[in-house]
């Protein structure tokens, strides 16, 4: 039997040794539990002559007090050592560089379209669309381009071959532009409007820096009892103002579409030098936008709208010209190779 002096320096020991909180538990246990050493010497107290009996019990519930007290400090000196650790391990080194992660990202003919539909937009240009499967009707004849017109061969394009067609379906093509658009907007919707129409086109021609068998255009059409051309150029000179971000002059020369009379191709002043001249406008200050005109006669009378009512212009440019410009892209195919080290740059 372990004298009570002996004990309480095994006990504190025991407190004061164990390395965690569960060791702490079992020495608790071992000492001043329910069947531990501490209780069984107050247990075997009973069996004592009287006056050793009172001093042996007060000293064992000294002791008892002790060992309590010490357990309480372990547990909270352990509980910080483990709380510590924690934080240790947990620690995050805020002055690590960062990862870097890939994320996606807008095509570039993407954030100028949507540049572009949001300039439009705030003139109160709505956006519609049409298919870039189109029938003879409305990519030429509907145009003022009949078949055998010379017109046509403005435009190279791709027929969709089918042998099986009923002689009196319409023939089917890629669109060569998106003035096809402006025939069916025209024959849905009474005027007066304002639209463009953003869309792919296909030529069937020869690629080069400046020519792909697919791009982009814009056509945009505004109707209404009295639009004129001066609106028009009003219209292209804010929307160019805006998208360039400095004043930008806009001219018209005569030019010939079947499907506008007057006809005109419209050029901008040089956003490379400012209209000064550089190799960019061939020295001549301003580059070829567009092309526009006041809708034709025919082109309101085959969409069913009476052209002594109504009049209105309509124009067309290629958006991927106007991103490289904006951008200051040398060829034209960059858009279409998806090489992520150009498409990374926007
Ligand atoms: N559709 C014509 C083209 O592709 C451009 C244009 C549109 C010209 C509208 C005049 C009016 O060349």
């Amino acid at each position: 039997m372990h004298s009570l002096e002996d004990l309480r320096a095994e006990a504190e020991r025991a407190i004061k040794q164990a390395g965690s909180l569960k060791a702490l538990r079992d020495a608790e246990v071992a000492y001043l539990g329910r069947s531990g050493k501490l209780t069984q010497i107050l247990k075997t107290l009973k069996d004592l002559p009287e006056d050793k009996r009172r001093t042996m019990g007060a000293e064992a519930n000294e002791t008892r007090k002790l060992l309590e007290l010490l357990a309480a400090e372990r547990t909270a000196s352990l509980k910080r050592e483990e709380y510590e650790q924690k934080l240790k391990l947990e620690r995050i080194d805020i002055t690590r560089p960062g990862k870097r992660y890939h994320k996606g990202g807008l095509h570039p003919l993407t954030i100028i379209r949507r540049d572009i539909e949001r300039i439009f937009g705030s003139m109160g240009f709505a956006v519609a669309e049409g298919p870039e499967v189109e029938t003879e009707f409305y990519n030429f004849d509907a145009l003022n381009i009949p078949a055998d017109h010379p017109a046509r061969d403005m435009w190279d394009t791709f027929w969709i071959k089918n042998p099986k067609r009923d002689p009196k379906a319409q023939r089917l093509l890629l669109r060569t532009h998106t003035s096809p658009v402006q025939v069916r907007y025209i024959q849905k919707h009474a005027p007066p409007f304002r639209i463009i129409a953003p869309g792919r086109v296909f030529r069937y021609e020869a690629t080069d820096a400046s020519h792909e068998i697919q791009f982009y255009q814009l056509e945009g059409l505004m109707v209404g009892r009295d639009i004129s051309l001066a609106n028009f150029k009003q219209v292209m000179q804010t929307f160019l103002g805006k998208l360039f971000g400095k004043e930008m002059k806009v001219r018209l020369r005569p030019s010939y579409f079947p499907f506008v009379e007057p006809g005109a191709e419209v050029d901008m002043s040089c956003v490379q030098c400012g209209g000064h001249g550089c190799s960019v406008c061939k020295h001549t200050g301003w580059v070829e936008i567009a092309g526009a005109g006041m809708v034709h006669p025919k082109v309101f009378q085959s969409a069913g709208l009476n052209p002594k009512d109504w009049q209105g212009f309509a124009f067309g440019f290629g958006i991927d010209r106007v991103a490289m410009m904006k951008y200051k892209i040398p060829d034209i195919r960059m858009f279409y190779q998806n090489d992520i080290r150009f498409l990374r740059q926007f």
